[in-house]
C-alpha cells in the first residue's frame, strides 16, 4: 500500500463521514427489515413505516457495499497518509488492525445482507451479527478518536476534518 501525504484528501473524507452516516442508519433501522422479513415468512401484513425503512435498507446497504468498493480503488491508486508521527508501535499497529477490520466488515456485511435476502437462514443469523461487531468496532474507533485528538493532542480526529490534499 503506497503512503501519501500527512492528511486525507477532501474526497477520503467525504466518503468517510457519509460512510459512517449511511451505516449508522442501518444499524438504527436495520430490524426493520427483520420486521419485513418475518413477515413475509408468516404471510402477515406490515406497516407503511417498516415496508419503507425495509427497502431503505435493501438500497442504503447497495450503496455501502458502492462506495467502499470506490473507497479501497481510490486506497490503492492514490495510498492513504503515513500513520500520525510519535505514537508508540503497539498503536499503529492497532489503527491498522481496526481500519483492516471495518473494510472486511463494510465488504462481508452488505454481502451477508444480500445473501439473507435472497437465501434466508443461516445468512440471516450471520448478518445479523455483525450489528454487535460493528457497535463494538464504532466505539473502540470513536473514543481512540477522541483520545488521540483531546488527550495526545496529535491533530488525528482533525485530519478526518480538514484535507490536506
Ligand atoms: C453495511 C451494510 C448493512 C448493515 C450495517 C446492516 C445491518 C443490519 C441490521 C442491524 C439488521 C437487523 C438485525 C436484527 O434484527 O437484529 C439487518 C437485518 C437484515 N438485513 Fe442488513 N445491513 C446491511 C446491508 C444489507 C443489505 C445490502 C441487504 C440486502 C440487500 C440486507 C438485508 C438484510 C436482511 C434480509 C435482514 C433481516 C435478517 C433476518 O431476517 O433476521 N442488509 N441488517
Ligand atoms: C460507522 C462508522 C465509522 C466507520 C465505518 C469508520 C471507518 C473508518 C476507516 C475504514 C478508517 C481508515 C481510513 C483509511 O485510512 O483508509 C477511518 C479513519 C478515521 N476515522 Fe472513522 N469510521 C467511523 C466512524 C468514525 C467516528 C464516529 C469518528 C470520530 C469520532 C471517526 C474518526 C476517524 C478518524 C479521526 C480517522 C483517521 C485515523 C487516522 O488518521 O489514522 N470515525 N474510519
Amino acid at each position: 500500500m503506497t503512503e501519501t501525504g500527512s492528511g486525507y484528501s477532501a474526497y477520503q473524507i467525504a466518503l468517510h463521514w457519509i460512510t459512517a452516516a449511511l451505516v449508522l442508519f442501518q444499524l438504527l433501522f436495520g430490524e426493520s427489515m427483520t420486521t419485513v422479513v418475518d413477515a413475509a415468512d408468516e404471510g402477515q401484513p406490515v406497516s407503511a413505516l417498516d415496508q419503507t425503512l425495509g427497502s431503505a435498507h435493501y438500497w442504503i446497504g447497495l450503496a455501502i457495499l458502492a462506495l467502499v468498493v470506490v473507497r479501497l480503488i481510490m486506497r490503492l491508486v492514490s495510498g492513504a497518509p503515513k500513520p500520525v508521527e510519535g505514537g508508540p508501535s503497539w498503536m499503529q499497529i492497532a489503527a491498522r488492525l481496526s481500519h483492516g477490520l471495518f473494510y472486511l466488515l463494510l465488504l462481508a456485511t452488505p454481502i451477508l445482507g444480500l445473501l439473507a435476502f435472497y437465501v434466508g437462514d443461516p445468512w440471516s443469523d450471520i448478518h445479523s451479527l455483525n450489528k454487535p461487531l460493528f457497535i463494538v468496532l464504532i466505539s473502540v474507533h470513536a473514543l481512540a478518536a477522541l483520545f488521540h485528538q483531546f488527550w495526545i493532542r496529535d491533530g488525528t480526529l482533525k485530519r478526518m476534518l480538514a484535507p490536506d490534499r
